[in-house]
């Protein structure tokens, strides 16, 4: 036999020379979940591990993440069901506590990177990512509120906005609402192929922010559809985003490698909520071993050809070295 790919396997010094793929903690975006009050801390039920910070803890919960040398977060409200309202003004309103978390964060660890979250379903009464009209939702309407969200966002200090809301146009209408206004150093982070997907389960628990009538199949897109995403990727590269995010992650790594392979830009995988509600699950059993499970998954976002990967593992991975 010529070729004997084992003779590349047979020692840990030859197997790492030759690996092709590595996770590293800049690599790792960690989100995270905000609740109001005072020194609040609540774990999510589903999602064991992950906590509801009130600001004061959260500020804390960011600094032993940055001693770990993970950086960036991605943040997420949870709102009181009062505040919601039809058109989510509470998600631009100044002493919000979206608007006041970011600000926080930021006058604390400036050297930090805040990656917030602009879509209207934690503010929203209807859960929907958009506004609602006789059941229907509303897409150019939506654009206005999302300009606002994304405004708020960067004057509070954001270095990246993530629009997740899978509107049409939203991308290009916020670059142009940070430009006039002179945030053109302020990134975008686009949602490009964000799915109707049964892995958003436990996030919607940790937000309450669940849809009160229907589903969002109207806007995200059908799990059945890859030729779909590059005609999502090309608009938002083509309206200004700085990144091209996939979400879920692991049901869609043919995806990830599809936008690789068509765009220059970075992308992004999100490693969503079920996914790590799945394997929490199966470790708690002692079905499955956490360390080569979690590792395993995200050296595979790597693999698709994902730059970032945003995972609710990320914390864990690297208090326990395991990278
Ligand atoms: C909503 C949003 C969702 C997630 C991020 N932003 C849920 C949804 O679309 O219903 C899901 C993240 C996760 O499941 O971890 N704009």
């Amino acid at each position: 036999m010529l070729q004997r790919p084992r003779r590349n396997r047979k020692s840990e010094v030859i197997r790492q020379m030759v690996q092709e793929t590595y996770v590293s903690a800049s690599n790792l975006i960690f989100p995270l979940f905000i609740v109001e009050g005072e020194n609040q801390k609540t774990e999510v039920s589903s999602m064991p591990g992950i906590f509801r910070y009130s600001i004061d803890n959260l500020l804390r919960e960011v600094e032993s993440c940055m001693k770990l040398g993970l950086n960036s977060f991605d943040l997420f409200p949870n709102i009181d069901e009062a505040l919601k309202d039809k058109y989510a003004t509470e998600s631009h309103r100044d002493e919000s506590l979206y608007l006041r978390a970011i600000r926080a964060v930021k006058k604390e660890f400036p050297e930090s990177c805040v990656i917030t979250d602009v879509a209207m379903d934690p503010y929203s009464s209807d859960g929907h990512d958009g506004v609602v009209e006789n059941g229907e939702i509303l897409n150019d309407e939506t654009l206005e509120i999302l300009g606002k969200m994304a405004l708020a966002h960067a004057r509070s200090g954001a270095d990246i906005i993530a629009p997740s809301d899978m509107m049409d146009g939203r991308v290009g209408y916020i670059r142009k609402t940070l430009d006039d206004a002179g945030f053109t150093g302020v990134s975008i982070m686009s949602y490009s192929a964000k799915y109707a997907s049964a892995f958003y389960g436990p996030f919607r628990d940790a937000l309450n922010s669940a849809p009160k009538f229907g589903d969002k199949k109207t806007y995200q897109m059908n799990p059945a559809n890859q030729r779909e995403a590059l005609i999502e990727a090309r608009l938002d590269e083509a309206e200004g985003a700085d990144f091209l995010m996939v979400k879920p992650g692991l049901p869609y790594l043919d995806v990830i490698k599809l936008l690789k392979d068509n765009t220059e830009l970075p992308i992004a995988a999100y490693n969503v909520s079920g996914e790590y509600a799945m394997i929490k699950a199966a470790v708690q059993n002692g079905w499955l071993n956490e360390q080569r499970s979690v590792t395993e998954v995200l050296t595979s976002f790597r693999r698709a050809g994902a730059s970032a990967i945003l995972t609710y593992h990320a914390k864990q991975v690297l208090e326990n070295k395991w990278l």
